[in-house]
């Protein structure tokens, strides 16, 4: 069997995955009550008969959006704690991108990688905003349904119009981080994110700066024994 090496720990698939469920629930519950199924006939479908009740929708929309948060603010915490920084985005990120992709398509060479290659930097960037921008207006939403607040008619107006672009942000980020996968080489990373561990040729091959630091690492705390 091919050598493997650990790339994400419990912490990270837990946050992955969580995050992965609540958006397709967000997405299909909030348009749910735009309210999308009853024009077009998707509750007439056996079995999605529930699918225009607008209290279910509803309350799929609220424990969805408590476990994105609460994944949102344990990521947070943390890659805070640990200042562990790696999937920031950084100074020339867009233009490596566009050297990684020419890559692919077989003009050039490729990079030299960190753990994450430059575009899966600005990709997080990308969702992580939209995803900010969702729960912020998504909070003010709450509090609007609630009979102690009141807001002017232009912050509520504004907060739906931001939940929804921040929703059709999330839409194109989720296809672009799917379509990734259309390309071959970017398929080593899916074991990654169900078992924690990807193939070591590939890393060695693909993301040699995150392979020699572990190397290093693995070296320091043999000695260190
Ligand atoms: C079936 C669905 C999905 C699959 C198979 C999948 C797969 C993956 C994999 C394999 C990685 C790790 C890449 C690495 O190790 O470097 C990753 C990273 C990531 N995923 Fe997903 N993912 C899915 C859904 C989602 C959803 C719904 C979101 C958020 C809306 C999301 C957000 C992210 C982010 C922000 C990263 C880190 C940046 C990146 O690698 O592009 N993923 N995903
Ligand atoms: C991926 C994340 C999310 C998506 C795609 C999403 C999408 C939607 C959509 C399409 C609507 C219906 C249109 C509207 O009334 O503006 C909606 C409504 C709503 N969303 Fe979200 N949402 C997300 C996250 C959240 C979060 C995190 C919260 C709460 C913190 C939230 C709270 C609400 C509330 C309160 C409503 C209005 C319910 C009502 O009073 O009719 N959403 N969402």
């Amino acid at each position: 069997m091919a050598d493997k090496i650990r790339r994400h720990g419990f912490s990270v698939r837990f946050v992955h995955w969580t995050v992965a469920i609540s958006t397709f629930l967000l997405i299909f519950s909030g348009m749910g009550q735009m309210p999308m199924y009853k024009r077009y006939m998707v509750d007439q479908l056996p079995g999605l008969g529930w699918t225009s009740d607008y209290s279910i929708t509803l309350a799929i929309h609220y424990w969805a959006a408590a476990a994105l948060i609460l994944a949102v603010v344990y990521h947070l915490v943390y890659h805070g704690l640990r200042r562990d920084f790696a999937i920031l985005p950084r100074r020339g990120d867009i233009k490596e991108s566009g050297r990684i992709i020419m890559a692919m398509l077989g003009r050039g060479e490729e990079p030299d990688n960190d753990k994450y290659l430059a575009e899966q930097r600005l990709a997080y960037a990308f969702i992580g905003f939209s995803l900010l921008l969702v729960i912020v207006t998504g909070v003010i939403k709450v509090l609007k349904n609630l009979l102690q607040f009141s807001f002017s008619e232009g912050v509520v107006f504004w907060a739906t119009t931001l939940h929804n672009v921040g929703m059709f942000l999330i839409i194109i980020g989720l296809m672009a981080h799917l379509g990734a996968f259309l390309f071959k080489d970017n398929r080593f990373l899916l074991p990654g994110m169900f078992t924690g561990k990807v193939d070591l040729d590939y890393a060695r091959r693909r993301h040699r700066l995150w392979s020699d630091q572990m190397d290093k690492k693995g070296a320091d705390d043999a000695g260190a024994k």
